[in-house]
């Protein structure tokens, strides 16, 4: 059995899962210090690349240092294929930017530019450090209550220079650079970055730019105005990503002009055309943002998650949940995590944890969940005009990806979703070492949507 162990550490719950990692929460058990265990999925074996990508993540951490990137406390390694590797985070009380813009559509102009320039503040420390995190969305900006703005998630996050000798190259399955392993979210992925060519720090300021556009107007650049109040997971049809992006201006009443022509300037398709620096975009979202200090931001931050109800005029959130992570994603609800041992060894408190899915799935051989890339082969998918990917069950990502997905090989159970259309259901054979394509064309408006 994989298991979570962490010396000195009380297990409190799970948090969440996404991909290839699942979180949980957990307490020091002398100084009560509040933190955040990242571990990758037990069903994910410790010799595979993605084990090497979560040491990647905690690497890349280790050297950050900054009040707008989470904190990375320890990590700990599988070791001879036993237990798992996770890291150890500090943890951040409060919501992240997508629950605070699925209560509030669209935000004031200075909460707005207040986020944004704490979210430039941490990649400027991160570009600094030759980092470049592409994977800047909603989801992976936190607020906490006192309003202080962390980055997390750096699990893609690639360097902008070459290796140092310290750190060798690690290569996946076929060859490629294991950065190139991608599950970021097209939606704010740079043009560069969808076409998988060199991205540098000009890509995070792209993502960051649609996460501003949103923000200030309640609808990414790709996404035709019109959409469904409320609809968060599938705002609208998406716009093709060669038409330029709608002006900000005309989505949002009395915007400044000179903030339009930022957030235009962000979004630029060629990186040549926008900012060089996170630092001179910071300046000049300052003045919309009420200045350059970090306490009037978080003021202001504090006030816009009480407006939006999240959290009361004391401080306190209304309602202190432990799931939040799953609410965000829904497709979690049926992944229901459970905390099966709590074991002691000794003096030392040691935690084992695993989940009932994912017990199940090792009792089953690991088949069920489609990313076991230590024998894998890939799966693409073209759907138009687009779609929401599943596969075995698990959301994957919305078309189009920028990777195949890594799959066991075996037969998988593909089904793709659009709102306004019927689902489709796919079976597909994975070989290992080879990338199976699907090519679904959805039927839009057809009777017997699911
Ligand atoms: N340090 C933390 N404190 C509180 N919540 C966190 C922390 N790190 C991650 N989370 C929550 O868990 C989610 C998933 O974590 P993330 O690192 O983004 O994993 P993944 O790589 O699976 O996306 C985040 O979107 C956030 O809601
Ligand atoms: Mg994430």
């Amino acid at each position: 059995m994989s298991e979570v162990r962490l010396e000195g550490y009380k297990l409190e719950g799970a948090l969440g899962s996404g991909a290839v990692s699942s979180l949980y929460r957990a307490v020091h058990e002398v100084t009560g210090r509040e933190v955040v265990l990242k571990a990758l999925k037990a069903s994910i074996p410790p010799t595979s690349s993605f084990a090497a990508q979560l040491e990647r993540e905690a690497r890349i951490l280790a050297e950050m240092s900054h009040p707008n990137v989470v904190l990375l406390i320890d990590f700990k390694k599988a070791e001879h294929g036993a237990g798992r590797t996770f890291l150890v985070l500090e943890r951040v009380d409060g919501f992240s930017l997508r629950e605070l813009l699925r209560r509030k559509r669209a935000l004031r102009v200075d909460v707005a530019c207040a986020i944004a320039c704490e979210v430039l503040s941490g990649l400027e420390h991160a570009h600094a450090h030759g980092v470049v995190h592409r994977d800047i969305k909603p989801e992976n900006i936190l607020l906490a209550k006192r309003g202080d703005v962390k980055i997390v998630d750096f699990g893609i996050a690639q360097r902008d220079k070459l290796p140092s000798a310290n750190e060798p190259l690690v290569i996946d399955e076929h060859g490629e650079p294991l950065h190139k392993e991608s599950f970021g979210a097209p939606a704010y992925m740079s043009p560069e970055q969808v076409l998988g060519e060199h991205v540098d720090a000009r890509s995070d300021l792209y993502s960051l730019g649609v996460v501003l556009y949103r923000m200030l107007s309640g609808l990414r650049p790709d996404v035709d105005a019109g959409a469904k109040a409320g609809d968060e997971r599938r705002p609208d049809a998406p716009r093709s990503r060669r038409d330029a992006p709608v002006p900000l201006s005309a989505r949002t009443k009395e915007l400044p002009r000179g903030l339009d022509n930022v957030v235009m300037r962000l979004l630029e398709r060629r990186s040549d055309d926008r900012y060089s620096d996170a630092a001179v975009v910071r300046e000049l979202l300052e003045p919309y943002a009420r200045g350059p200090s970090k306490e009037a931001h978080a003021r202001l931050i504090r006030r816009a998650l009480v407006e939006a109800t999240l959290v009361k005029d004391d401080g306190r959130r209304p309602d202190d949940r432990t799931t939040r992570t799953t609410r965000e994603r829904p497709w979690l609800s049926y992944g229901v995590f459970a905390m099966v041992g709590v074991a002691f060894f000794g003096a030392g408190a040691l935690i084992q944890l695993t989940s009932q899915k994912e017990q199940k799935l090792l009792s089953t051989g690991a088949r069920a969940l489609p990313l076991s890339p230590t024998e894998a082969g890939g799966l693409r998918v073209l759907a138009v005009p687009w779609a929401e990917v599943w596969v075995d069950g698990q959301r994957i990502e919305v078309t189009p990806f920028a990777r195949a997905v890594p799959l066991a090989a075996g037969t998988h159970f593909v089904t793709l979703k659009h709102p306004d259309a019927p689902e489709e259901k796919r079976t597909v054979e994975i070989t290992t070492g080879e990338t199976v394509q699907l090519d679904v064309t959805m039927r839009l408006g057809d009777e017997g949507k699911r």
